[in-house]
């Protein structure tokens, strides 16, 4: 592992403004007074439109807002960003306010590009392709997962050709997130819990990523201890706001951590899994995260006790091996404490696809950094079976 020896060199990119607090939706307005911009259009979707939320930030915005585009669906695509940059055009935007999951953040991502670049949306894909600063986004995240309002990447689905265009970019990242618990807290048990095991998948991945370095270390188990005190509470008790701050707060820092390190054989294969069969991407990373765990366990025995101690488990006088297999057990026991599934058998995901998964966990970008390499789709399958 590369954390602590001579040769050790990173970059470590961070630049989003993050502004926490009950009721920090109130300074959206400020906020884009600051990056000196005047005309808003606000992005998001259909559901929460309906919510009254979005009413809110159009109050609190005022004149500043000249549009909503409520039209984002669950997985972006295309078709939506184009109707979505046409309208920004027409109402003369010189700023984006994301309002939403991952979809709505990555939505403005994507707009960002076009709106600044012109051309089609596709000519971008890829990694760190933009030459200049876009379009200005302020994220406002309403669930606490996927980090995206501090990450450099945007995934978009191409509906017609039947693939996901990926952007990694360090200019998508957005210029401000605005981090209210109070916009988390009608989401439902079953989401909460899902997209914080994704939260908690960045934070270890981060972790057992060849690219991991101390800065990232810090934002990664400072994460996991938020997540392995407060996901519970939140997926019981969704009102509880402490609770859901703590949340929100510890899937930024994993949003920053895997934003730099980058992520690994978890992803790798719940990407893999959530193409051909449609699992939930917090779901299939809450199933498979101790699976890829086990793989790495031994090259990774100091990272994982490290982890154990996080997850608040007295690892005195226990060996390195001993606690890394107890944090094992700690993510198997947290993910059937907030009721996920813990078998992929249990989301009707069937054998006869494992083949292709397997395939396409090892294309996936990911795998390139998880500290053990498989020496092929065998290793995968193998995991696969064991997390059936
Ligand atoms: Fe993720």
């Amino acid at each position: 592992m590369p954390n602590y020896t001579t040769d050790l060199s990173f970059n470590f990119n961070s630049p989003t403004k993050i502004v926490f607090g009950a009721g920090a939706v109130n300074d959206i307005g400020p906020e884009m007074d600051s990056l000196n911009k005047k005309r808003a259009v606000i992005i998001t979707d259909e559901g929460l439109a309906a919510t009254g939320m979005i009413d809110r930030a159009k109050d609190i915005l005022g004149k500043r807002c000249v549009g909503i585009f409520p039209e984002v669906k669950p997985d972006t695509g295309v078709y939506i960003i184009d109707k979505a940059v046409k309208y920004a055009k027409g109402v003369d935007a010189d700023i984006l306010i994301s309002i939403g999951g991952g979809s709505s953040i990555d939505t403005a991502k994507a707009m960002a590009i076009l709106l600044t670049e012109g051309g089609k949306l596709e000519d971008y894909q890829g990694w760190q392709i933009l030459k200049r600063p876009l379009m200005p986004h302020i994220a406002v995240p309403t669930t606490a997962g996927t980090g995206s309002e501090v990450t450099y990447v945007a995934v978009v689905k191409d509906h017609d050709r039947g693939i996901k265009l990926v952007f990694g970019d360090n200019h998508l990242i957005p210029n401000t997130a605005i981090l209210d618990p109070e916009l988390t807290v009608n989401l439902p048990p079953d989401i909460t819990a899902s997209t914080g095991m994704d939260a908690l998948s960045h934070a270890i991945e981060s972790i057992h990523s060849l690219q991991r370095q101390p800065m990232t270390d810090g934002l990664a188990l400072q994460a996991i201890r938020m997540i392995f005190n407060y996901l519970a509470i939140s997926v019981e008790n969704g009102k509880d706001i402490a609770a859901r701050g703590q949340m929100q707060i510890a899937a930024t820092m994993a949003g920053i951590a895997f934003s730099n390190a980058q992520l690994g054989i978890v992803h790798a294969m719940a990407h893999a899994v959530g193409a051909r069969f449609g699992v939930p991407h917090g779901v299939a990373n809450a199933i498979l995260l101790p699976y890829g765990m086990e793989y790495n366990l031994g090259v990774c025995e100091k990272e994982y006790a490290a982890i154990a101690d996080a997850a608040g488990i007295d690892v005195h006088k226990k060996t390195k091996r001993e606690a890394a297999e107890m944090a094992i057990y700690a993510v198997k026991r947290l993910t059937e404490e907030i009721g996920l599934p813990t078998k992929l058998s249990d989301v009707n995901v069937t054998k006869e696809g494992f083949a292709i998964c397997a395939e396409n966990a090892m294309a996936d970008p990911s795998i390139v950094y998880n500290s053990r390499t498989p020496s092929g789709p065998d290793d995968i399958l193998k995991l696969l079976e064991k997390a059936w």
